[in-house]
Formats: structure tokens, C-alpha cells, sequence
């Protein structure tokens, strides 16, 4: 699946390259900058020292240290104001440096926090927007593995609804005779996350409609013959069951 959201703590992803959402200095901070540099250990800031910061929208890379984690892909997120001052610009900057770089060092799986969405006070849901239309354009031309790593309820939330809408987005529109549409149904509405909607606000409806196209591109995407689609349908299938079991995890 190329593109997954997980709720965890980055700093435990056993992946190629985690993402640092740090500030211009590269010398550490709170938020994740703080969890990253604490479980790397001191030669993480010992490399960073040797970078010369980073400036706003640009991505530089480290070492992995003590992290699972072989590389660190730093990059500095815009500080949000209103919207109005190249905010959006500048973290879609961010996502596609560090996957640029990240391909640059071969590497087939990456991690990202919701850059800018803490300390920085990026809108949760504006930030999930960017990360994956960036992604998901990326994807459409690059194979790797790409995890957005929730860490606070409130996001996970929001991401939780973005995909039981798309499963059912998915489920009307492309579970075709292969379905055993009752049975289907039933499955989708005992796992609580994927339960059916009641309509949203307009504008919460654009949103979700807009990413139910970013992410049939990536899913869906060209592949016209039934049998590919049947192969991705699973896929989906494995991911939004994975999905319920985590939010299961979530709500004990
Ligand atoms: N794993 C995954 N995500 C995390 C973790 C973690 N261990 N800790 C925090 N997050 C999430 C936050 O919940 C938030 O959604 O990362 C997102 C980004 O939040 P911040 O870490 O505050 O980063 P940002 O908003 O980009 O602000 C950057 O904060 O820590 C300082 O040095 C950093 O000055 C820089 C500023």
C-alpha cells in the first residue's frame, strides 16, 4: 500500500527515513523535533551542528543514530499565520524536498509527522490535506512506501474520517460484482471507524469529496483491468480492516 496513515509514535518507525519537523537552527526543540533528538541520542545534534540550519521549506538529512530509523530527514515547516502569507506553499515545499531526498538516498520507505500542525499552528485537517496531495503526487510517479504518522487523538480523529468516507466513496463506486454487497456492508459497519456518516458541513463534504479523488489517483489511479482493481481492492480492504482494528486500539 503506498500510501498509509498510522497512529504512533514516529521515533518507533522501523522505516528508511523518519521525518523531523524542526525549526531553521536544526539544534532540536520541543514536539517531535524533541522526541527525535532524545531517542537518536547526542550524535544526532552532533551531525545536525554540521549542516548550517535549514532554512523554511527546505530538507536536509542525518544519520539515524539509535533511532530504528537509518536516516533523518529534517525539515522546517512555515510558522502559520492566516493562510495568506505563502503558508501552504511553503509545507507543500517541505513534503516534496524531503521525499526528493529521501529518493535521492534510496530509500523505500518514510515516515512524515503532520508538519507545522503543533508548535507551528498549522489547521490539523489543512495540514493532512497538503501531506497527502503532495504524497499522492509523488506516488503517482515514484514506488515507495509513504506512512503519515498521527501521534495526537484530535488528528487521528480527523484522518478517521477521511478514510471511512473513502471506504464507503470506494465501496459505492467500485466494489462491483466481485462484492458480496450485503456481506460487505456488514463488514464495513462493524468496524466502528468505517460506520457509515451522517452527511457533513459543505465545506467538511468538499474536502472529503477532493480526497476521495487524490486518493482513487493513487489507488485506483490508471489501472483499468477488473483483476488489478480486484488486487487493490484487497489491499484497501486489508488497510481499512487494519484501520478498525487501530481505532479499536484506540477507543479501549
Ligand atoms: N511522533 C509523531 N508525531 C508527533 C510526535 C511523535 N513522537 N510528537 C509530536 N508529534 C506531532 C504533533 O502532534 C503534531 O501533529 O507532530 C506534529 C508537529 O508538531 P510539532 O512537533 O510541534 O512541530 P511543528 O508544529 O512543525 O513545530 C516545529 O516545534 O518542536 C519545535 O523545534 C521544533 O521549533 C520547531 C517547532
Amino acid at each position: 500500500m503506498p500510501l498509509e496513515i498510522a497512529r504512533n509514535d514516529i521515533t518507533k518507525m522501523k522505516v528508511d527515513a523518519i521525518v523531523n519537523a524542526a525549526n531553521e537552527s536544526l539544534l532540536g526543540g520541543g514536539g517531535v523535533d524533541g522526541a527525535i533528538h532524545r531517542a537518536a541520542g547526542a550524535e544526532l545534534l552532533a551531525e545536525c551542528r554540521t549542516l548550517g540550519g535549514c532554512k523554511t521549506g527546505k530538507a536536509k538529512i542525518t544519520g539515524g543514530y539509535n533511532l530504528p530509523a537509518k536516516h533523518v530527514i529534517h525539515t522546517v515547516g512555515p510558522i502559520y499565520e492566516d493562510g495568506k502569507h505563502g503558508e501552504k506553499a511553503l509545507l507543500e515545499s517541505c513534503y516534496r524536498e524531503s521525499l526528493a531526498l529521501a529518493k535521492e538516498n534510496n530509500c523505500e520507505t518514510v515516515a512524515f509527522p503532520l508538519i507545522s500542525s503543533g508548535v507551528y499552528g498549522y489547521p490539523k485537517d489543512q495540514a493532512l490535506k497538503v501531506a497527502i496531495d503532495v504524497i499522492s503526487d509523488f506516488l503517482l510517479e515514484n514506488e515507495m512506501t509513504v506512512y503519515i504518522v498521527i501521534f495526537d487523538k484530535a488528528a487521528y480523529k480527523i484522518s478517521e474520517k477521511l478514510f471511512s468516507d473513502i471506504a464507503e466513496y470506494i465501496d459505492d463506486n467500485y466494489m462491483d460484482g466481485h462484492t458480496d454487497y450485503s456481506s460487505e456492508r456488514i463488514r464495513m459497519n462493524a468496524l466502528p471507524s468505517m460506520a457509515p456518516r451522517k452527511r457533513r458541513k459543505k465545506s467538511e463534504d468538499d474536502f472529503l469529496e477532493m480526497c476521495d479523488t487524490m486518493i482513487e489517483k493513487i489507488i485506483i489511479g490508471k489501472r483499468e483491468s477488473k483483476h488489478a482493481k480486484k488486487g487493490v481492492k484487497q489491499k484497501i480492504r486489508i488497510l481499512f480492516k487494519g484501520f478498525g482494528e487501530l481505532n479499536d486500539l484506540m477507543c479501549v
